[in-house]
């Protein structure tokens, strides 16, 4: 697994302002959004293009487009739906796939309450955005949904992220898929709940609560 940590002062800015308490929702929302389209940036970086040529006002011009088949985004709710609008900003042609899943705040087992991605992902490009890896176990459900419709590369776009998700995701994935993480930080560590220290506590709450 590739693992890729942000090192920009404007996202650095945005996400100090993110993990902040007193942020309220709106700012909230907005943050997210300015953060997974300057995370988008660089996780595109691979996408595949296709050269082209474009008639200009003055003379013809080679150039490079976006290969077909056009990627895919997926959200996972809830949270992962604060980062959709940033993430269309920047890919305004992709597909969009739902997934909606939910940790268990006990036991940390993951639910999926809602699936509704392509029958068939294979060679397709996919970007999964979520606010947060935590353990992993919500990313690494997702990416067995898109493993099971013929993807072979997945690139998740995570706000923060836990060291001990990094690794479950790492280790699960070694040899199976690629798989490329990027994210504005690696947090310290998980607490006794399950949470990202010092992490912003529950983006789905912040965002929507
Ligand atoms: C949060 C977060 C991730 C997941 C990460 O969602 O948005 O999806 O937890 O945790 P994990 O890596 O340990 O699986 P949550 O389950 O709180 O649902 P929500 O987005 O609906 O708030």
């Amino acid at each position: 697994m590739d693992l890729h940590i942000a090192d920009h002062p404007l996202i650095a800015h945005k996400l100090t302002v993110l993990r902040d308490r007193s942020t309220d929702s709106s700012r909230f929302r907005t943050l997210a959004d300015e953060l997974v389209t300057l995370l988008a940036y660089e996780a595109t970086r691979n996408i595949r293009t296709t050269s082209t040529t474009v008639t200009t006002p003055v003379a013809e011009a080679s150039g490079t487009v976006l290969a077909s088949p056009r990627p895919l985004v997926v959200p996972i709710l809830r949270a992962g739906l604060g980062m959709l609008e940033g993430m269309l900003k920047i890919l305004p042609t992709a597909e969009v796939g739902f997934l909606g899943m939910v940790r268990d705040e006990e036991t940390l087992e993951v639910d999926a309450y809602a699936e509704r991605l392509p029958a068939d992902l294979t060679g397709r490009q996919v970007f999964v955005v979520d606010p947060m890896l935590a353990t992993g176990g919500t990313l690494a459900m997702a990416i067995d949904f898109l493993l099971e419709r013929g993807v072979s590369e997945v690139t998740a776009i995570c706000l923060v992220s836990a060291p001990e998700g990094v690794e479950a995701i790492s280790t699960k994935y070694e040899g199976i898929a690629e798989v490329t993480v990027h994210t504005a930080a690696l947090d310290e560590r998980l607490d006794a709940n399950g949470y990202i220290v010092p992490g912003l506590g529950d983006a789905g709450d912040r965002l929507y609560g």
